[in-house]
């Protein structure tokens, strides 16, 4: 290899990326919630979506074993969910007034879209495991002129009011 870890991440880094907290409820009633930037859609036809999951996370057992969650896209004033979603501590929902959407799965306040989503298929995919999601319900902002919270080189951005082109 003609590069470092460090320089891996680094070059990765440039690409800028939105932010999505997956968020479901357990068989046994526990509440699941985590940020993730390795969001990307796979198919049309079926609607397939698929994120990536380290395998140090302590809840990826847990994940493993969800039959359906939701895919939540924070808004960019949502840089504090992100955070909280991030953390490795439990806590994370207190204070937070979520909803059941039309599938049970628990849909964050206020953010810019939520998929509601069944478990597909799980890959090998090196020290993370590929999580593929098919799509079954979409649950859009009323207010959809918001901006993403966008992450890039270790930061949150907003996004320019312009269009480029
Ligand atoms: C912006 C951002 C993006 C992240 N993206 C991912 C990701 O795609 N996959 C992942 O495994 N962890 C990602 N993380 C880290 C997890 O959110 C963090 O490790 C979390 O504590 C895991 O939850 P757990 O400890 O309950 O398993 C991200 C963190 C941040 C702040």
């Amino acid at each position: 290899m003609t590069f470092n870890n460090r320089q891996f991440r680094d070059a990765l880094g440039y690409f800028p990326t939105g932010v999505i907290v997956v968020t479901a409820t357990t068989d046994e009633g526990e509440r699941l919630g985590m940020t993730m930037s390795s969001f990307n859609s796979v198919s049309l036809t079926p609607p397939l979506v698929a994120f990536s999951i380290h395998l140090e996370a302590a809840s990826l057992v847990k994940w493993r074993l969800c039959r359906r969650y939701a895919i939540n896209v924070l808004g960019e004033e949502q840089g504090h969910l992100s955070d909280r979603f991030a953390r490795a501590k439990s806590g994370k929902w207190d204070d937070i007034s979520a909803t059941d959407g039309q599938f049970g799965t628990p849909l964050l306040p206020d953010v810019l879209v939520a998929l509601e989503c069944e478990q597909y298929a799980r890959h090998d995919g090196g020290d993370h495991e590929l999580f593929i999601s098919r799509v079954l319900a979409i649950h859009e902002s009323p207010r959809t002129s918001r901006h993403p919270l966008v992450f890039q080189r270790g930061r949150y951005w907003s996004l320019q009011k312009d269009q480029c082109a």
